[in-house]
């Protein structure tokens, strides 16, 4: 397949537009992630709440699942974006499952306007607990 990898800011565009679509009523902090496979192919996601609170979906998440279940499972890297001056990191359940499902991929922060922090996976999760401990 021709790989088509979008320019970083073609990554962080598809995040923004993604939030748009936030479910962030309990905390009005929306979120949006672009997550882009080995193709090139973006698969984007927002962050989901529901009246429990608790079984909230981040954004991350979303886009992984959404990935996941389309029969996409290999990734270069991650934009996440909030409206936000701090950069907004994945929180900790989705860097372990971004580091299963992904690996060491490169995870870009920012908000509406620029990026604002670029990371490695394995700088974020540098002990891991994954599925080689298994066996
Ligand atoms: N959230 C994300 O979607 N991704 C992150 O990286 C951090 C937090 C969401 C979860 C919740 O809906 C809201 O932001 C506030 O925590």
């Amino acid at each position: 397949m021709l790989k088509d990898f979008k320019p970083e800011q073609s990554l962080m565009a598809a995040a923004i537009d993604a939030r748009r679509h936030a479910q962030s009523r309990y905390s009005g902090f929306s979120v949006g992630a672009a997550l882009e496979a080995a193709d090139g192919r973006v698969i984007s996601g927002c962050n989901i709440e529901n009246a429990t609170y608790g079984l909230t979906l981040c954004a991350e998440r979303v886009a992984l699942v959404k990935a996941l279940s389309e029969g996409i499972t290999v990734f270069t890297r991650i934009a996440v974006v909030a409206d936000t001056n701090e950069p907004t990191p994945p929180c900790g359940p989705c860097r372990q499952l971004l580091w299963e499902y992904c690996g060491d991929i490169e995870v870009i922060l920012g908000n509406l306007t620029s990026t604002t922090g670029r990371h490695r996976l394995s700088a974020l999760l540098p002990l891991p607990f994954d599925r080689r401990l298994l066996e």
